[in-house]
């Protein structure tokens, strides 16, 4: 059986004619002139480890004659820094896709890698400090917690990992930042749709994670609420170079990304890269 090979820049799988290179004296392979480019121009950057890398990804739900095929087969590589976009018809699993990597669920089969260690070899209080401390959630529903007040709610993870008072006056300047200064004792409850989603982003980054996960941010928001979400996701690739993965409908926030990817029934349909330098903060 060949080896399968895969693109060393964007890791899908390399099905069509490669594009081969030859770097430091070793044939490398990509799916696109465009990953190529980007490989030779920071070779260092990309000869090291990603922070994900996703090989032979399923994930069907039920069992025997009720069991569904979700996820059929994802390969995807994602490296410090990048901003990357997964899009997709309602029901192609973007959600499942993004909990397998955020370790909210496990695998049916394949491999999840997170800064080069394999998920199955994190222990049970491995994954939870992972959880908390190397990704950042923004959920499609926002799963604020109704009896507390927005700046309670965006504090919590860091409560729990004992750094709320370091925390604080930031995640207090972030909620302004989002324009939720008139908000930030009230309960979710008071919120608008719109709100409560800028809060569950002020949330997602309380304990200053490497990585943020957001599915739909900008969903449920207006345009103009939607433009700060998306000033602040800027802020956070551009200025404090944070690693994006976030699931989007909106063609806005799709083309701001370094790399788009399109699923279709569980499957990487398509992969579309930009080139290098093309996006300028
Ligand atoms: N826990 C579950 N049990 C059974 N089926 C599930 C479960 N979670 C998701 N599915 C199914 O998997 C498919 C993909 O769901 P998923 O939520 O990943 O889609 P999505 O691409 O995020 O869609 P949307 O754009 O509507 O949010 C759907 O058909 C859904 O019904
Ligand atoms: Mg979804």
């Amino acid at each position: 059986m060949t080896e399968l090979a895969y693109c060393a820049v964007c890791g899908i799988q390399l099905v069509a004619m490669p594009v081969v290179r030859k770097i430091a004296d070793r044939q490398t392979t990509f799916c696109s002139d465009i990953c190529a480019d980007r490989f030779q121009q920071e070779p260092v950057r990309y000869a090291g480890e990603p922070v994900l890398r996703v090989r032979g990804l399923h994930k069907s739900f039920g069992s025997g004659e009720a069991e569904t095929p979700v996820l059929r087969g994802i390969d995807l590589t994602v490296w410090e820094g990048e901003f990357v976009s997964i899009v997709g018809a309602s029901g192609s699993g973007k959600s499942t896709l993004l909990n397998m990597i955020g370790m909210l669920d496990r695998p049916t089969r394949g491999d999840i890698y997170i800064e080069g260690k394999h998920s199955a070899e994190f222990s049970d209080e491995e994954r939870a400090g992972i959880r908390a401390q190397t990704f950042g959630f923004v959920f499609q529903q926002y799963n604020l917690i109704p009896w507390l007040s927005v700046i309670e709610n965006a504090m919590l993870p860091a409560l729990f990992s004992g750094r709320g008072k370091a925390r604080e006056s930031a995640l207090r300047q972030r909620l302004v930042d989002v324009g939720l200064k008139h908000r930030i004792g009230h309960l979710p409850s008071h919120l608008s749709g719109g709100e409560q989603q800028r809060a569950a982003l002020v949330r997602a980054i309380a304990n200053d994670p490497d990585i943020i996960l957001g599915d739909e941010p900008t969903g449920n928001l207006d345009s103009e609420t939607g433009a700060k979400v998306l000033e602040v996701l800027k802020h956070l690739h551009s200025i404090e170079r944070k690693t994006l993965i976030i699931v989007t409908h909106d063609a806005t926030i799709a083309g701001l990304a370094d790399r788009t990817i399109v699923l279709k029934d569980g499957r990487v349909l398509e992969h579309q890269a930009r080139e290098p330098g093309a996006y300028t903060h």
